[in-house]
């Protein structure tokens, strides 16, 4: 960073004094929105062209702001382009460094446009190649929890509830649950992404302008569906920022109740999966120990990019139109939980494309807890036609017995199940088993291996794209 321009040199007409150092340090956005310096150029070219195409400026002028602008490319690429503080942003970079190198000319692209409407359109830029990104990402997660779903379709584990065994499931069933909840991420990002593709250029400063300007031209040549229709909201507002936030806020919640779960199961309590070296850490003090802290990280980071969404709606609830410089401080939220995020979807995908799973482990936990108490009080509501609150109340009195004697309710004799209720007879034992249990919910979208198999077809089908 060299800082050789003096402030306000850009727009420093009727100032006789310079910003005090404190404002030069809290005025600058360069040191983070030069990250929109692709946005900004290709904002600037189709600007340029669409004057050029209205006869606003000269083909020439027009031609040498494109070649100018090709050229910065190729400095900011190349590291070479020197970014200037006194500049603040990266707009006005550019634009310096345009001047410098065509002189007069590039003085008119600036023509029927303000950095109101600029910014508004690299953050859309940016916002939405963020959001095709993510897009890419989150299939490559689900990706990943289909294949191992795939591999334990019939892998028995508990179910849980309240974090105490509740009913056997297949960890398959589990794991697609995420996948459910990421396609739901998926969709949430692509109605924003949709929202979002409208443009602002051309909305000047705040209220139009009286040049001929194109709007839709200049729309249709960045890929946005329409230019947005009011010119004050055009500048103003940054839903689009808060909702993809928003989205993201939700899935790294979804990321961080699956890395919870992770952390849960590799402790030696449990040991239903291992992770591999790639995603864990060892202790300085400790030899023994293999730590999740990559799942520690997803879940911690979750933090940070729901503050992100609570963070950027604070600056704006209080905004009133149009453009304020508040809004300059949605970019590093922004950008830090985009980034954040990318790195938890790709640590999460990691750990669970090398998650071992340990179905010896699984199996013996599930019979803990006595997970068929559901089947017995349903075989007593089904064989005897006993309401199923009286049955509820049979079989806490079969579990106590089993408690007591320190056994699973399958390994209660007979003589004792009648004991507590004499319509019970042999057959009971018939679904007092884990396998009996869980082969038997067939139920749509229920755990038995049978529907977990079509539901890794359906879930490949209709979120992978996958036909076979
Ligand atoms: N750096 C500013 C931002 O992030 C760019 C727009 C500045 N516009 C202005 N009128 N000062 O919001």
């Amino acid at each position: 960073m060299t800082d050789s321009t003096p402030a306000n040199s850009m727009w420093g007409g009727r100032f006789a004094a310079g910003p005090a150092e404190a404002m030069e340090r809290i005025n600058p956005s360069i040191d983070f929105d030069r990250r929109l310096w692709r946005e900004d150029i290709l904002g600037s070219k189709a600007h340029a062209e669409m004057l050029t195409a209205q006869g606003i400026i000269t083909a020439e002028d027009g031609a040498a702001i494109a070649q100018g602008l090709d050229d910065i490319w190729g400095e900011i690429e190349s590291g070479s382009f020197k970014f200037s503080h006194a500049l603040e942003d990266i707009h006005l970079n550019v634009e310096n460094r345009l001047r410098e190198k065509i002189g007069d000319a590039a003085g008119r692209l600036h023509t029927g446009r303000s950095r109101n409407d600029q910014i508004a359109l690299d953050m859309k830029l940016w916002t939405r190649g963020a959001v095709d990104a993510l897009e890419v990402e989150l299939k490559d997660l689900q990706a990943a929890l289909i294949e191992q779903a795939d591999r334990h379709a019939e892998t028995i584990m508990p179910g849980f509830t309240h974090l105490q065994p509740a009913q056997p499931v297949t960890f398959g069933h589990h794991l697609l649950a995420y996948v459910e909840m990421i396609g739901r991420d998926r969709s949430r990002l692509a109605d924003a992404r949709r929202r979002l593709n409208e443009s602002p250029l051309g909305a000047a400063a705040l209220a139009g302008t009286p040049f001929p300007i194109d709007r839709h031209m200049t729309a249709s040549k960045l890929g946005f569906d329409r230019p947005a229709a009011n010119s004050l909201d055009a500048v103003s507002d940054r839903d689009f920022v808060m909702e993809v936030l928003a989205a993201a806020g939700i899935c790294a919640v979804h990321l961080s109740r699956l890395a919870e779960e992770l952390i849960i199961w590799t402790t030696p309590q449990f040991r239903f999966v291992k992770l591999s070296d790639a995603f864990t850490t060892g202790s300085s003090i400790m030899p023994q120990k293999k730590n999740p802290d990559g799942a520690e990280l997803v879940k911690g980071k979750a933090g940070r990019i729901l503050a992100a969404f609570t963070g950027t709606a604070i600056v704006l609830k209080g905004l009133p139109l149009a453009y304020g410089k508040d809004m300059q401080e949605d970019k590093e939220p922004c950008f830090d939980a985009v980034d954040n995020l990318g790195l938890c979807i790709a640590c999460t995908t990691g750990m669970i494309r090398d998650l071992q799973a340990n179905p010896d482990s699984m199996r013996k936990a599930v019979v803990a807890g006595f997970p068929t108490a559901t089947d017995l009080a349903d075989w007593l509501v089904r064989e005897t036609g006993m309401p199923f609150r009286d049955a509820h109340h049979v079989t806490g009195r079969a579990v106590k017995a089993a408690e007591e004697r320190g056994c699973g309710l399958e390994d209660l004799p007979l003589d004792v199940l009648r004991e507590i209720h004499p319509a019970i007879d042999d057959r009971i034992y018939g679904v007092l088993s884990v396998e009996a249990s869980l082969n038997a919910r067939t139920s749509y979208g229920g755990t038995a291996p049978v529907r977990v198999r079509e539901q890794v077809a359906e879930a490949r089908k209709r979120f992978l794209g996958d036909g076979s």
